[in-house]
């Protein structure tokens, strides 16, 4: 315990990110800490599963020790007479010094799936290793389930029930919460997730990797009517979702325009792109709100960092007397303090791991 708060110590190693943090009662974050491996897979145009897992093998230890570092650094700043226990501080990277003891910890969570598997089982060792060591229970957290719980650490005073759409480089669900350990999930993609599609589509434009954030910003500066991209709807009632067509539109324009001897004008057919991807989007996720009875909408996941997608999921949900809920950017893409959260609530419900617990890629919600 610390200060008298049930403290998790949290492992997030799914994809490209690890990341530990420290956090007490599921919403309270004294550290979180995070080992950013795009630089790495820059190069490749996308993450290299086994370069990602030796750079988790690298990291995993360093980064649990500045979690713990870190936390201590907030602990005494609190002392200090800091009045949050949230510090700026600890939403940020980094961290030193301190030297908080593994014996405040009263468990140890850790994401077993969805992810890559190599970069999952990183992580899961390294949880086992210090829940057998140091006698603590351990805490198997479903990588979706952290992401919406990211929203439950920036909002203090948010709870189920709500609508959730959980947006990011592997995902992309409309997610009914009836509870904190309560999930059903309305619809999925069928192909790829929304990240992977800006992804993809900024590589075909030439703006590098990861291009989510590269699209947000160069489409700020396009007309999102220039050139029409098809909007993808499927069946009528469906929350389904396919975003491969559309990256196959993007690179047929782009060709058709190249052979025709055109200049290619990026902004405006990142903005095209991201218009027609987000009108179905938010149109989906606040008709499935509507329909269920649910006056809140929380984001989560790497794209709901992006700008234009709260702006336009904000004024869809003014019309209807929907409020809306994302974290803030460090929350939204991967991070162990999430991890850490939603461990807290699956502790609560009684849903403790033991050590036969194992990656599972596919790991459905
Ligand atoms: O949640 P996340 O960090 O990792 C996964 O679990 O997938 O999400 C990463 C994804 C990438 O595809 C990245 O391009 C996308 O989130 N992303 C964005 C933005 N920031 C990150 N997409 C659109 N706009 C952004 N601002
Ligand atoms: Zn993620």
């Amino acid at each position: 315990m610390i200060k008298g708060k049930f403290a998790i110590l949290a492992i997030e190693s799914s994809c490209d990110e690890t990341a530990a943090a420290v956090v007490l009662e599921g919403r309270e974050v004294l550290s979180n800490v995070i080992s950013s491996q795009i630089e790495i897979h820059k190069a490749y145009g996308g993450v290299v599963p086994e370069i990602a897992s030796r750079h988790h093998l690298n990291n995993v230890n360093w980064v649990c020790q500045q979690a713990l570092d870190q936390a201590s650094e907030t602990l005494a700043a609190m002392d200090a007479g800091e009045t949050s226990v949230i510090s700026d501080a600890a939403l940020k990277e980094g961290g030193s010094g301190g030297g908080l003891s593994m014996d405040d910890i009263d468990a140890i969570a850790v994401t077993y799936g969805p992810g890559l598997v190599g970069a999952l089982l990183i992580g899961l060792a390294t949880a086992k290793a210090y829940a057998l060591a140091m006698g603590k229970p351990l805490i198997g957290v479903h990588h979706i389930h952290g992401h919406i719980c990211a929203n439950f650490i920036e909002h203090k005073d948010l709870k189920p029930p709500f609508m959730a759409l959980v947006i990011s480089g592997g995902h992309t669900n409309i997610v009914e919460v009836s509870d904190y350990n309560e999930y059903q999930v309305l619809g999925g993609t069928r192909d790829d997730a929304a990240g992977e599609a800006y992804d993809k589509v900024a590589r075909v434009l030439g703006l590098g990797y990861p291009g989510g954030p590269l699209i947000d910003k160069i489409a700020k500066s396009g007309n999102p009517e220039a050139v029409e991209f098809k909007r993808v709807f499927l069946e009528k009632d469906s929350f389904d979702f396919s975003f491969s067509g559309i990256k196959t539109g993007v690179l047929n324009y782009v060709n058709s325009e190249k052979q025709a001897g055109r200049e290619i004008n990026v902004p405006d057919v990142a903005a095209g792109f991201q218009q027609a991807v987000l009108d179905v989007i938010v149109t989906k996720t606040v008709t499935a709100a509507i329909q269920m009875n649910k006056d809140k909408i929380v984001m989560a996941g790497g794209v709901a960092a992006n700008s234009r997608l709260r702006e336009m999921l904000q004024a869809e949900c003014d019309k209807h007397g929907i409020s809306l809920y994302h974290p803030s950017p460090i929350l939204c893409t991967d991070n162990a303090a999430m991890i850490g959260c939603a461990a807290y609530y699956n502790y609560k419900a009684g849903k403790i791991s033991d050590l036969t617990l194992d990656a599972i890629p596919n790991l459905p919600l």
